[in-house]
């Protein structure tokens, strides 16, 4: 039994949801610690599909206690409209989901500008997914934002929003000649979504570190991935929270102490969805192949995801810099079929090979991959049950990983539904 972050190796979508899903029936609590509504989680049970945005995705669960922690930033409307989505389904969302008073709020004009700023970046744009991310977090740091807890204290919140809008409508205006936001109907609108949260308000480190005491099972369920976090990743082209492991401490408000293992979620290749370096990616007819074969089209944006070979430089950043445990290889069974695999595993700069993930774009823009050949396999992999009948060329491949990077690989996913997954070692 124990404590796990769930964290994404790649550039996010590797299949966290699905594998959050997996393990909640072990654990007790499952908490998100950053990140908003850009992520898109999806889980499969039988034939129904969910979408996860913000709450988590131990919510398709019966009992078990669903936490929002500070270090997501909550566009209150997306919320609304999610647990509105998880009721009109049947499922239960009430006592067992509790949102940081801390968790700072998106507004409106943090969205506009989120798209306003990517219009005029031009051809440099991020790629965001539009939904104001950046400048709510922006404003976090700037000692500017709008806390969950603000929106049960009118008075304050008024003040704030007050003092905000000042700056945010001289922006709007003399910047980029684009409407005002006006006072009363913003505050208006977010005590109507105070009405519907307040309930779900709650001070989620107290919350948490009192269940850790009891000694309950935690999963951490990270958004995103580790190349898209603030500090780790492909800067600029990254989203704007600590999406890698220890987020979820700052995130939650749980001391690194408390933690027993971080499993690494990685696809059986890689993919990306936005602008960026990715140097093992396929602008060609495998890569088509892939996105089509994998559903590679963004559970958030619909936007298509762009393909490419796995990538064990990524892998090899991702487990150093989240003292990963162990990993997840989700999507085996999207390469079934495929007469031969390539694996990046250092990037061609110059005259030298690079077994670092650098740290300069110019460098990743201009290196290619050294790729390493492997046989793959004919057989379905999908509704297969242990490791051992997997196919001889799957199996030398996910042994290949394991081997490489040194770390256990725990579950192989090769399906979307609950059942297609393979435990190979026991994660609590
Ligand atoms: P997340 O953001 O990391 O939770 O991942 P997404 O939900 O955005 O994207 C992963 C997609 O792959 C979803 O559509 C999942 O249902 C799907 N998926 C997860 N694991 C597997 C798998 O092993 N095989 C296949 N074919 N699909 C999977
Ligand atoms: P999950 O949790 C994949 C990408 C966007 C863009 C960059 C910045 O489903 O894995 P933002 O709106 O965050 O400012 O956009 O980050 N991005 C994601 N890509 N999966 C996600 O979440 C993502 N969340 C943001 O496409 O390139
Ligand atoms: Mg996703």
């Amino acid at each position: 039994m124990g404590n796990v972050i769930i964290v994404g190796t790649q550039w996010g979508d590797e299949g966290k949801g699905k594998i959050v899903d997996y393990l909640t029936e072990k654990a007790d609590v499952v908490a998100r610690y950053q990140g908003g509504h850009n992520a898109g989680h999806t889980v499969v049970i039988g034939k129904e599909q969910f979408i996860l945005h913000l709450i988590p995705s131990g919510i398709l669960h019966k009992d078990k206690l669903c936490l929002i922690g500070n270090g997501v930033v909550i566009a209150p409307d997306a919320l609304i409209e999610e647990i509105d989505g998880l009721l009109d389904i049947g499922l239960e969302v009430g006592d067992n989901l509790k949102i940081s008073k801390n968790a700072h709020v998106i507004m409106p004009y943090h969205i506009a500008l989120d798209n306003q700023k990517e219009a005029a970046k031009g051809k440099k744009k991020i790629g965001t997914t539009g939904r104001g991310i950046g400048p709510a977090y922006v404003d976090k740091m700037a000692r500017a934002g709008i806390k969950m807890v603000d929106l049960l204290w009118p008075d304050v919140f008024r003040e704030k929003l007050e003092s905000n809008l000042g700056e945010i409508n001289t922006i709007m205006t003399k910047l980029y000649n684009a409407p005002v936001f006006e006072i009363n109907e913003l505050f208006d609108k977010c005590m109507e979504y105070k009405e519907r949260l307040s309930d779900f308000i709650d001070d989620t480190d107290i919350i948490i570190n009192d269940r850790l005491k009891r000694g309950d099972n935690i999963l951490f369920e990270g958004a995103q991935g580790t190349l898209l976090d603030i500090d780790h990743g492909t800067y600029p082209y990254v989203t704007s929270s600590n999406a890698t492991a220890g987020g979820a401490m700052t995130g939650m408000g749980v001391g690194p102490t408390m933690i027993d293992s971080v499993l690494g979620i990685a696809k059986a290749y890689t993919t990306r969805v936005g602008g960026g370096p990715f140097p093992s990616e396929l602008n060609d007819e495998t890569g088509e192949k892939i996105r089509e074969k994998g559903g590679e089209y963004g559970a958030t944006t619909g936007r298509p995801r762009r393909c490419g070979w796995l990538d064990l430089v990524v892998l090899r950043h991702s487990v150093r810099i989240n003292g990963l445990t162990g990993l997840v290889i989700t999507k085996l069974d999207v390469l079934d079929g495929f007469d031969k695999l390539m694996v990046c595993t250092g990037y061609k700069y110059g005259d030298t090979v690079l077994n670092d993930f650098p740290k300069e774009l110019s460098i990743l823009d201009s290196c290619t991959p050294v790729l390493e050949e492997f046989n793959g396999w004919s057989e379905k992999t999908k509704g297969v049950k242990s490791f051992k009948e997997l196919p001889e060329n799957a199996k030398l491949y996910v042994g290949m990983i394991e081997e490489r990077l040194d770390v256990p690989i725990h579950i192989i996913s090769t399906g979307q539904d609950r059942d297609d997954t393979i435990i190979v070692k026991d994660v609590f």
